[in-house]
Parts: C-alpha cells; structure tokens; sequence
C-alpha cells in the first residue's frame, strides 16, 4: 500500500529509519557506559582527581549546612586543609573546632553574607598566602516557595538572589584562580541546579541564576583545562537540606554526605554532572519533560505552599 503511494522511496525510509536507529542506539549506548564509568567504576579505574595535588587548601562556601557541609568534611577527610566561608560566626567556629579535632586538619573560618558585595576584598585579605587547590562556589539561595516573579514578596529578592548565586561563583574564583593558573593545578567545582537545566516556572529567578553557573563555568572550563586549572559544574536534583526542605532521604534524594560522596568521584571525570547516579536518570526524563508540566507541577507546589502560609498566619 505505502508503495504504491511511494514507489521505490521506501527504501530510502528504510534506510533513514535503520540509520537513525543505530544512531539512537549508539548514543544510548555511550550514555550507559558514561553513566556506569562515573558513578560505578570511577574509584575503582583510578579516574577520579587526586585534589590533595593540586595545593594544601581548599575553600568552601556556605559551608556550615547541607551540601557545603558535606563537601568540607569530605576534602578534609582526604586531607585538605580547609576554609570555611559562610554567614554565621558561631557556627563556624563550632565546625572549625569539629573538623580540627576529626581530621587532624587545619582551618581558617571566614564570615560573610554573600548577599552583599562588599565583602570579597575582606575575603582575599584573609586568604591571602594559602596554597589553594580547591574551590568549592556552594553558597547560593532559592524561593520559599514557587512564586510568580512579580509577585515575591521578599525585601531586595532579585539583588540578594543575583549576588548570592553568581556574584559570589565569579567573585570567588576572581581571587583563587591567579595562583592556580601560576601553580598550573587547582579545581573549580560551581555548584549549580537541575533547575538551570531547563526553564523551571515559578523558579524564573532561580532557574536564571543557575543557567549562569552553568555557561560560565562549562566556559571556562575550555579556557582553563589546557593551563592546569579544571572547572566542574554540578548540578544536582533534590539533596535533603533546609533549602529543598526535603528532611527525608529517598532512593531520589540523597542525603548531602551520600551526595558529595558520588559527586567527588565525577572531579576529573566529568566536566558536567548532575553529581549524583540517581540525579542522571532524574535529568533524563526531565529531559523529555515540557516547561508547560513543570508549570502545572509548580502551581500546584505553590497553591500548596500559600495554604500553608495562609494557615500558620491565622495561628
Ligand atoms: N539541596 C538541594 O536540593 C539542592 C538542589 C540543587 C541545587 N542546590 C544548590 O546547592 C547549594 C547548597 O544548597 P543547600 O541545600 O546545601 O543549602 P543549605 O542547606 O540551605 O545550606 C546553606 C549554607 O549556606 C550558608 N548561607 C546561607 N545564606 C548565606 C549568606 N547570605 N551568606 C553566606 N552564607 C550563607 C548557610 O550558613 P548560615 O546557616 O550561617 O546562614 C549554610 O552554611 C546551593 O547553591 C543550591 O542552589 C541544592
């Protein structure tokens, strides 16, 4: 039948059709092999980065909770001195003092309000001298709950946001990496967010400052990679945290140490990683997913998130 309409054509089809399914395939393929290399076989190849090589420091920002906690315990746990960086005093004191007496490492603590933009002359005052090998850029906020971007309510929203989330990623690795780049060694890791993958609705403001991570950092990855100083950019879905305000783990959302565990086994590996196995298959079907489903998903996140707001002010 479809010859007669077609003629001899539908061999051409046949043979687009059994082209473009080798090509599927092959990409499927690649994609399997990358994923079980990174997150299974890393360790065990030798492939992830040895960062004690790249210098005797490592700074971390918004490191007293949640994943930047987890990367400081970790880079101190192999050895590295650290820098933590963070608003609160107290509680970096507190952690200094844990992480001295745990790891048998030394550190310098750091505070600053990273919603501000006077602070980093302060900040390579106080680095100033430290062989840094490692920079993690964590720090960073999101929305209290999914809002039209009119319609936050949130004093200075766009500024604080703007200057927590990419100020702070440029600004910090303005001052690490001139050492780095003499020294031909160091490691930028910039933490980013599923939702600058794609548009996340009710996000807008989030999901924009992501996206700039995302750019910036896989750009100068390709500026850099050939002077000795890697960049990685991870992106990462649900971490149990007080930002998701996720408080329990699941097979999808792992706990920050269970995260940067996995995600230290991908510096080196990958210039690009969502950090975590279980985030990979989330990011494949997202992939899939329209804008149009993650706004009816967010408006229901947020008629949800207001009733609740709504319901504890009339407490
Ligand atoms: N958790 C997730 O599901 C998830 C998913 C995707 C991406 N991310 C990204 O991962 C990064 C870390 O998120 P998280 O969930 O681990 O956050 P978190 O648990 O809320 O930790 C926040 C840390 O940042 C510090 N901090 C907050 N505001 C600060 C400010 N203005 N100046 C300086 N330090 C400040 C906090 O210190 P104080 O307590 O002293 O304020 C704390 O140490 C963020 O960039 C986020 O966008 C997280």
């Amino acid at each position: 039948m479809i010859r007669q309409y077609l003629g001899d054509s539908v061999d051409l089809f046949s043979v687009i059709g059994a082209g473009v399914t080798v090509f599927v395939a092959f990409k499927v393929a690649i994609s399997l092999f990358r994923f079980i290399t990174t997150h299974f076989l890393a360790s065990t190849l030798g492939l992830p980065a040895n960062l004690k090589n790249a210098g005797s420091w490592a700074v971390i920002t918004g490191c007293t909770d949640g994943i930047g906690k987890a990367y400081a315990e970790q880079l101190a746990a192999k050895g590295l001195n650290v820098v933590l960086i963070s608003r609160t005093l107290s509680k970096l004191e507190d952690m200094a003092k844990e992480v001295e007496s745990k790891y048998k490492v030394e550190t310098k603590v750091i505070a600053a309000d990273f919603s501000r933009e006077d602070i980093y002359d302060g900040i390579k005052l106080k680095m100033n001298g430290l062989d840094i090998g490692v920079l993690v850029n964590n720090v960073g906020c999101s929305y209290e709950y999914p809002e039209y971007f009119g319609e936050v309510e949130e004093a200075d929203f766009s500024q604080k946001m703007i200057h927590m989330n990419c100020t702070s990623v440029a600004m910090m690795t303005e001052i690490v990496l001139p050492a780095m780049v003499a020294k031909k060694r160091g490691y930028v890791i910039n933490i980013g967010s599923s939702a600058g993958f794609k548009p996340a609705p009710l996000l807008a403001l989030y999901s924009g400052t992501k996206g700039y991570v995302e750019m910036f950092t896989r750009s100068l990855y390709h500026e850099y990679i050939g002077r000795g100083v890697t960049f990685q950019y991870v992106a990462p879905y649900f971490v149990v945290s007080k930002l998701s305000k996720f408080r329990r783990t699941s097979l999808m959302v792992p706990s920050p140490n269970a995260f940067v565990r996995n995600a230290l086994k991908t510096v080196g590996v990958q210039a690009y990683t969502t950090g975590y196995w279980a985030h990979d298959v989330q990011r494949f079907v997202h992939s899939f997913m329209p804008a149009s489903m993650s706004m009816s998903m967010m408006q229901g996140a947020r008629k949800k998130a207001l009733k609740k707001k709504a319901a504890a002010k009339s407490q």
